[in-house]
């Protein structure tokens, strides 16, 4: 067991919360609930059905299954529960009732409930069917550069060594890091300090400490990491159109590792990364 601090934050890291063990509580209500409208839309993400369908199951799942508030809605003016992002779609994908699944389409969605104040953020892909051969290997290292990110979280690492991390097995993988989109830290708000970068910044750099909330969510493409936003506000794309792929755990850091709090039993069946992640 993780013991987690009483002070409200840290000596050098002032803008920064450590959660108390009360607060770690409801943060992992709140991401096992986001954790399990990704599980529960699942079987149905099929060819022909619209991504603004697929926003409506969500919804409802949410607000009158869990009794959860879907925390994009309204956010900054966002007009939907949840974020889904297809295919060149890198991040934002604002679901539509004429946006149907076609066969090999990836997407990603993304959900974030508020349960008693409390945030819970994650996302994943799918794939409609089978995809080829490129864009399956995407999605695979995708996954992969999130856990590599998760790997190198303990306590008195810069915050810099996860993006590092995340970046050279992306490059690795000849895909490429989206460099304008974070993780972020979380908890009563959505968006919070520290950004969480996904590529090296020689930034000098938060020393990471046990009790802080953030999320790491690498956005990867299969071409050149440029990006353009479009003229809805939200909807951000690959500059080239190549395909885009993300997914996103939400973590607070313990006395030797750290804890992901979105983990879903489908993971920790596969044995990659475990719920109690030890760094050391
Ligand atoms: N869930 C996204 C994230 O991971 C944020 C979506 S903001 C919205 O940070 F307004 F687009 F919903
Ligand atoms: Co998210
Ligand atoms: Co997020």
């Amino acid at each position: 067991a993780h013991s987690f601090p009483t002070r409200r934050s840290s000596d050098l890291n002032m803008s920064i919360p450590l959660r108390t063990e009360d607060e770690i509580v409801k943060l992992r209500e709140a991401c096992k609930l986001a954790s399990d409208v990704l599980v529960m839309i699942e079987p149905y993400i099929k060819e022909g059905v619209s991504t603004g369908e697929l926003d409506r199951i969500c919804h409802d799942y949410m607000v009158n299954v869990q009794k959860v508030i879907p925390a994009p809605l309204n956010y900054h003016g966002f007009p939907k529960a949840t974020c889904i992002s297809l295919n060149e779609v890198v991040c934002h994908g604002i679901p539509s009732d004429d946006k149907y699944l076609k066969k090999g389409d990836i997407l990603n969605i993304d959900i974030t409930v508020i349960k008693d104040g409390y945030y819970g953020d994650n996302s994943k892909m799918y794939i409609v069917g089978e995809t080829n051969l490129r864009s399956k290997k995407l999605v695979e290292a995708a996954q992969e550069a999130l856990y590599v990110g998760l790997r190198t979280v303990k306590p008195g690492i810069r915050l810099n060594e996860i993006g590092k991390a995340v970046q050279k097995y992306t490059e690795s993988q000849t895909f490429s890091v989206v460099r304008e989109y974070c993780g972020h830290g979380i908890g009563t708000e959505f968006h919070c300090e520290p950004q969480v970068l996904h590529y090296y910044a020689d930034d000098g750099g938060v020393v990471l400490k046990p009790g802080m909330v953030f999320t790491i969510e690498p956005m990867i493409n299969a071409g050149k990491k440029e990006v353009r936003l479009m003229g809805d506000g939200w909807t951000v794309k690959t500059k080239d159109r190549s395909h885009s792929a993300q997914f996103e755990h939400q973590i607070v850091v313990t006395e030797n590792g750290c804890e992901v709090m979105t983990i879903r039993d489908e993971e920790i069946a596969e044995g990659r990364i475990q719920r109690v992640m030890v760094n050391v």
